[in-house]
């Protein structure tokens, strides 16, 4: 069975103006043990995606669809069982390691607290385990008395890392874990997820506008447009043979990993991600896209069979599937 199963996942944010479609009927699954990589611009609803799975949103937003962990549905649990659920089964590493620590706290009272709130140590073992997940993450013991403040980008985002583990999750969620930090720490931070979701069997969705970086973490890769996965396959596939136009452009703006300019549009790419409230007709894609036919504009996209565990929601895919098929 998958560990995390998403089905027809939607999430509408709702502001003065009207309704945002943030993520449009986004269908994913996740073995144990796997991990899997959600790229796409900014503003193309990774972040929300993520957030909902911990139902992190705001109160005012719906949330449609189903979200299985390990068989239960996160949306339709009580309070008390999602309280539970967070950090101890699954746990949330947050964009920019700056919103996530308290900076008048002590890290090591940080680290210490999902194992304090779960019950799952008393103060002295809690400390003890602090100084052994501090070790984990490359950072020595002592820094457990450290304010967030005294400590580097790259250091804080090994913190952040620390206390997703703390309760030993079956899942961690890091959204964009490495995006703050200069090339050097950040293929550090990279090395160091990928040794203890090795190490410890974790299942992972890794978020990035950076689809070398997930390519090089993920085993499955899912790229984001404008609030719908437009293609998911195995990472090999995804970033060396992408059969969508956007993910090929996506995978072109790398590998200059971390380059601030990519973030926002891909090279190659004109255009910008169209604005959520104000969707194009047809392929949301389409004013965008270099390889465009006349139909794209009415079209209504489905993500087609591209391979084994591998589709794209691209014309050009179906027509492709339906030659080879006849
Ligand atoms: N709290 C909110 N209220 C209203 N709209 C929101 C809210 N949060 C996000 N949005 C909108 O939802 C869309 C998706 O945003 P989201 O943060 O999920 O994108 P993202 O892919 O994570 O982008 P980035 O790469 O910049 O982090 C955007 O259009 C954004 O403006
Ligand atoms: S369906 Fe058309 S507009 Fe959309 S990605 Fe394919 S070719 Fe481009
Ligand atoms: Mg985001």
């Amino acid at each position: 069975m998958s560990l995390l199963e998403l089905d027809d996942l939607s999430v509408t944010y709702r502001i003065a103006s009207g309704e945002v479609p943030a993520v449009r009927g986004v269908s994913l699954s996740l073995d144990p043990g796997a991990a899997l990589g959600v790229a796409g611009e900014s503003g193309s609803g990774k972040s929300s995606l993520a957030m909902a799975l911990l139902r992190l949103l705001p109160k005012s937003t719906r949330v449609g669809g189903r979200i299985l962990l390990d068989g239960e549905d996160i949306l339709a649990m009580k309070w008390g069982r999602m309280r539970a659920v967070r950090w101890a089964e699954a746990s949330i590493v947050f964009q920019g390691a700056q919103h996530g620590l308290n900076p008048v706290r002590r890290i090591g009272e940080q680290i210490a607290e999902p194992l304090l709130v779960h019950g799952l140590a008393k103060p002295d073992g809690a400390r003890k385990r602090v100084a052994e997940l501090l070790e984990q993450v490359g950072l020595p013991a002592w820094r457990a008395r450290s304010y967030p403040h005294e400590l580097s980008g790259g250091q804080r985002q090994r913190v952040m890392i620390a206390m997703a583990l703390a309760c030993s999750p079956r899942l961690i969620i890091a959204d964009e874990p490495t995006t703050a930090l200069d090339v050097m720490v950040q293929a550090q931070v990279l090395t160091l997820i990928k040794e203890l979701i090795a190490e410890h069997g974790i299942s992972l969705i890794m978020i990035s506008h950076d689809l070398s970086v997930l390519a090089d973490v993920c085993d499955q890769l899912a790229v984001m447009y404008a609030g719908r996965v437009v293609e998911h396959g195995p990472s090999r596939e995804v970033f060396h043979d992408a059969r969508h136009p956007y993910s090929r452009a996506l995978a072109a703006a790398f590998p200059t990993v971390g380059d601030p300019v990519s973030r926002l549009a891909p090279k190659g790419l004109g255009g910008d991600p169209p604005d959520p409230m104000q969707l194009p007709a047809g392929c949301s894609f389409h004013p965008r896209c270099p390889v465009a036919v006349e139909e794209c504009a009415g079209l209504d996209v489905e993500l087609w069979p591209a391979g084994p565990r591998h589709a794209a929601a691209c014309v050009h895919v179906r027509t492709k599937e339906e030659v080879e098929t006849s």
